[in-house]
């Protein structure tokens, strides 16, 4: 089963304990970075925690939470060989592993439902990249 990591600011850590719940029950070997209150942090130290494990090979996929799963991404995409995509719904997540090869999903908590976070998580993670005409295009973001 493949190893995610996860971790959220203070604003997204509710919807994170709630998706890091349910990747453990689906079997995923969860590594939670944080954050673990609803104290005040800052987003970019956990997007780029999250994003470090996948670039140093400790985890297969991210999932990044902050208030509006913008600025965590931001954060994410900094760190080489990381794409994260915000992803509101079935379609965003589909989209992003078909077609980008996301490796790692942001929720925004203050903007989607948790049942919909929830069935965009268990969709992003079910969804191969198609390769294909798509490859060529992650290959050049890669090399950005
Ligand atoms: C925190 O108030 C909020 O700015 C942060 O969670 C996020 O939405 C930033 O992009």
């Amino acid at each position: 089963m493949a190893r995610v990591a996860i971790g959220s600011d203070h604003a997204g850590f509710a919807l994170k304990e709630e998706l890091a719940q349910q990747l453990e029950a689906y079997g995923y070997e969860v590594n939670d970075i944080g954050t673990h209150s609803e104290d005040r942090v800052d987003y970019p130290d956990f997007g780029v925690a999250v994003a470090t494990e996948i670039a140093d090979g400790r985890a297969d996929f991210g999932v990044c939470v902050c208030g509006s799963g913008l600025g965590i991404a931001m954060a994410a995409n900094k760190i080489a060989g990381v794409r994260a995509a915000p992803i509101h719904d079935a379609t965003t997540a589909r989209l992003a592993r078909e077609h980008n090869d996301a490796n790692v999903a942001c929720f925004g908590a203050r903007l989607i439902s948790d049942e919909t976070a929830s069935e965009a998580l268990r969709i992003f993670l079910d969804t191969d990249f198609q390769g294909g005409r798509h490859m060529p295009r992650v290959q050049k973001l890669n090399a950005l």
